[in-house]
């Protein structure tokens, strides 16, 4: 039998984004958002669903709390509509979309639980994207601008901001892979995209911490661990590569390393990184202290140089037949968690690092006895557990584990069709109904730990 408990103070939690949950998407005075317009447009959906309604969230927002203090969550990571706020984008501030939050985090407050506040989960406001959304640095000006509002209205209430989350999804996925809004595909506006999302993110640093002087504040990256299929050159390379475009663009710069060099002279080469995007000062800017880092975590990536024509299938299928696969395809691969928790922390001396995300999407749905038995979300997230006590015990700052999700909820491109959730959603009736995981998850909370 072993044991695997984790230190006093740790934090255990589940996390959510506004647009995946809330619905009410043109309630009091909430404006259009890229997400909006990118589900009403025919084709982008797998299931052709939007989040106009999703699980009503913020209509249930306190039945949804009760149910997180059920679980004894002890932290609860939601991400704030940037269009509820500021309808046009900037100037005008809804003060219904205020109150909205402010009765939010009065509700977690009041059961115990502490809110972890996100600025940007994607939903940008439509009127900033017509003039050409993050590849333009005016959208830089107005995200600070929101910041300010949004820190200020709450600072007596949240102590723990983020301003980014997965700036490479905000950036790369939708604006050069097009899978998200607002869906284009056009490399160097992706590369534009990601340097005024970094720059957003370390000018209202400063602006949170001076509205609200006892918080913590930082970013929310999601990484894709990446390795060789083999130990050839060729490989290694090929890894070392989206290494750079996926996990260091990101990193080198908010650690004060600037743009890693290997990268800048790949995209200037390809015309992909113009001359005047980066202006004096911006490398600073972007290299603002922040608190912690926030970690999501879901799966590695494997690199062949040469993919033999034939075997058109994800690199793990071959590397690793023995793997298991999630429903989004992904390979369940736990011991990368732990080496990316301690490359973090070794190679970038990190103060503080928080998992804000890390689980499955597993189908399992209620059995005729009406439980919910997803056993593999069981084990999903206990071998992750035993990875992540593996990296406090190598002195890896580790604060707290959230996962996602709290609930089932609008999985972006693939609609309702993957549920994450600890909770079931009936997305008909909005019954809302434990799986036998949110249980596993609250027992371990109980006991700050559990043992195999
Ligand atoms: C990361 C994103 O932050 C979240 O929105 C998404 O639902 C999960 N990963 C699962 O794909």
């Amino acid at each position: 039998m072993t044991q695997y408990f984790f230190p006093k103070g740790f934090r255990w939690g589940a996390s959510t984004s506004a647009y995946q949950i809330e619905g009410a998407w043109n309630e009091d005075g909430k404006g259009e958002s890229i997400w909006d317009r990118f589900t009403h447009l025919p084709g982008n959906i797998l299931d052709g669903s939007s989040g106009d309604i999703a699980c009503d969230h913020y209509h249930r927002y306190q039945d949804d709390i009760h149910l997180m203090k059920e679980l004894h969550l002890d932290v609860y990571s939601f991400t704030i509509s940037w269009t509820r706020i500021i309808p046009e984008g900037r100037g005008r501030v809804n003060q219904k979309g205020l109150d909205f939050y402010r009765r939010l985090t009065d509700s977690l407050l009041e059961a115990g639980i502490t809110p972890f506040s996100t600025l940007y989960h994607w939903d940008l406001p439509q009127t900033l994207q017509d003039e050409g959304g993050w590849q333009v640095r005016s959208t830089v000006d107005a995200f600070v601008e929101y910041a300010d509002v949004v820190s200020r209205a709450l600072a007596d209430r949240v102590k723990h901001w983020a301003t980014l989350n997965e700036p490479w999804c905000a950036s790369f996925l939708s604006y050069a892979i097009g899978e998200q809004a607002p869906g284009m595909r056009d490399m160097k506006a992706a590369v534009k995209a990601s340097h005024h999302l970094l720059l957003a993110h370390g000018l209202s640093v400063p602006v949170i911490r001076s509205n609200s002087p006892q918080c913590e504040a930082g970013i929310i990256l999601n990484f894709s661990p990446s390795e060789p299929a083999s130990l050839s050159n060729a490989d290694y390379q090929a890894a070392r590569k989206y290494d750079g475009y996926f996990n260091r663009w990101f990193l080198d710069p908010l650690f004060g390393r600037l743009y890693p060099a290997d990268k800048t002279a790949e995209y200037s080469e390809a015309g992909y990184l113009p001359q005047d995007l980066i202006k004096p000062g911006d490398m600073e800017k972007i290299a603002a202290p922040i608190d912690f880092l926030g970690v999501n975590y879901y799966n590695r990536s494997v690199h062949r140089a040469e993919i033999p024509e034939d075997q058109n299938l994800p690199q793990t299928n071959f590397v690793a037949p023995e793997s298991e696969w999630t429903d989004m395809g992904w390979e369940v691969f736990p011991q990368a968690l732990y080496r990316l928790l301690c490359r973090l922390y070794f190679e970038y001396q990190i103060p503080k690092l928080y998992i804000n995300e890390n689980g499955a999407a597993y189908s399992d749905s209620p059995d005729k006895s009406g439980s919910v038995k997803d056993v593999r979300r069981i084990q999903f997230l206990r071998d992750h557990l035993i990875q992540v006590h593996r990296a406090i015990q190598a002195g890896v700052p580790l604060a707290g584990y959230l996962t996602w999700s709290f609930m089932d909820n609008f999985e972006w491109a693939n609609g309702y069709t993957k549920r994450f959730g600890l909770v079931w959603v009936d997305y008909e009736t909005q019954k809302r109904i434990f799986k036998d995981s949110a249980f596993w998850y609250r027992k371990v909370i109980l006991d700050n730990g559990f043992t195999t």
